[in-house]
């Protein structure tokens, strides 16, 4: 199974060298703008897989996109990240033009590919992914939940001291600091409700630290964050290539479904070989459908500077 990731940043190097050493692809294919950028970080991937024993085969290339011919998966990386006291909002001018450029460039060499999005704001990215390319609703899917999700269930293991892998937790909306949701209400340590668990208060305090998770990596990197990122990229990646149908939150184009239109936004969504298999409806209670109201309305915003 061959993946493309464009960006051979931060983000992209570190989502194919997961991808290498999980062996989710057997090829790997960086691309990246910058002279020999992705050549040296595939070459580097390349020299660790001795010690890690991976046999997925990793290369680099310039702005050569006959290289991705035939990918099952692109992931779009390419973009600015923000610094301290940005928000992803503020990267749009840039990298709507870098997307839209990469997306249809792309698509010419891998039209059955399916598209991962994860420039920022992701959301915006992902609807102007759609449009540019005219792919199927089902083939374009914006990773942004997946990280937010991972980040809410590392708050949440700290505040009640008990390991990550036993608690379930998902967010949904907009991946912005004020306009995702983290669902407190349905989150659960072993089965059960983490309202057993943590105050209401506490509760607050887990998912305000969530919203601003990705802030408060850059405030200490001085850039965006990779790991997390690129681990989510890769979890996500491997659902579809594996056909796994892990429930994961993503970005995709909503028809109807939570009473919404076309707008991407993040919903738990099936995802297998063929990208988003089915939206799934948590059934959200007032409360948490006014907040989505507001998401949506913020992503749908943003989306109109699309056109300006
Ligand atoms: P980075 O600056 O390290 O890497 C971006 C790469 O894109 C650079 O190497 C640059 O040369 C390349 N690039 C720019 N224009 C290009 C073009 N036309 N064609 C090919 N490559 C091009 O940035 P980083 O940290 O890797 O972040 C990448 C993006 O991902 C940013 O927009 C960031 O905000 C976003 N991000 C999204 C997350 C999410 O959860 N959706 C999480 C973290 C970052």
């Amino acid at each position: 199974m061959k993946v493309t990731v464009v960006g051979a940043g931060h983000l992209g190097a570190t989502c194919a060298n997961v991808l290498a050493y999980r062996k989710i692809a057997s090829e790997i294919v960086l691309l990246d703008i910058e002279e020999g950028l992705a050549e040296g970080k595939a070459l580097d991937i390349m020299q660790s897989a001795p010690t890690t024993g991976f046999t997925s085969v990793v290369c680099g290339c310039t702005n050569d996109y006959e290289r991705t011919a035939d990918s099952d998966v692109v992931v779009i990386t390419s973009g600015i990240p923000r610094k301290p006291g940005m928000t992803r909002e503020e990267l749009i001018g840039i990298n709507a033009g870098i997307v839209k450029l990469v997306a249809t460039n792309v698509l010419k060499f891998s039209p059955n590919a399916i598209f991962v999005v994860v420039s920022n704001p992701m959301d915006t990215m992902t609807y102007l992914t759609l449009k540019a390319t005219g792919l199927p609703k089902n083939k374009v899917i914006g990773m942004g939940g997946a990280l937010d999700s991972s980040r809410f269930r590392y708050y949440l293991s700290q505040a009640m001291n008990e390991p990550m892998n036993d608690i379930q937790a998902m967010v949904i909306g907009g991946h912005g600091d004020t306009t995702m949701i983290p669902l407190t209400r349905l989150a659960t340590y072993n089965g059960l409700p983490v309202t057993t668990f943590l105050s209401d208060e506490e509760l607050q305090e887990v998912a305000a630290k969530t919203m601003v998770g990705g802030a408060t990596l850059t405030k200490l990197l001085g850039t965006s964050a990779w790991y997390g990122p690129g681990s989510a990229v890769a979890f996500l990646v491997d659902s579809i290539l594996n056909n796994q149908k892990r429930m994961i939150p993503c970005s995709v184009y909503l028809d109807g479904e939570y009473g919404v239109e076309d707008v991407c936004i993040g919903v738990p969504c099936i995802i297998g070989k063929n990208g988003v298999e089915q939206i799934v409806d948590v059934r959200l209670d007032e409360e948490e459908k006014n907040k989505f109201a507001k998401s949506v309305e913020a992503v749908r915003n943003m989306n109109k500077d699309l056109r300006s």
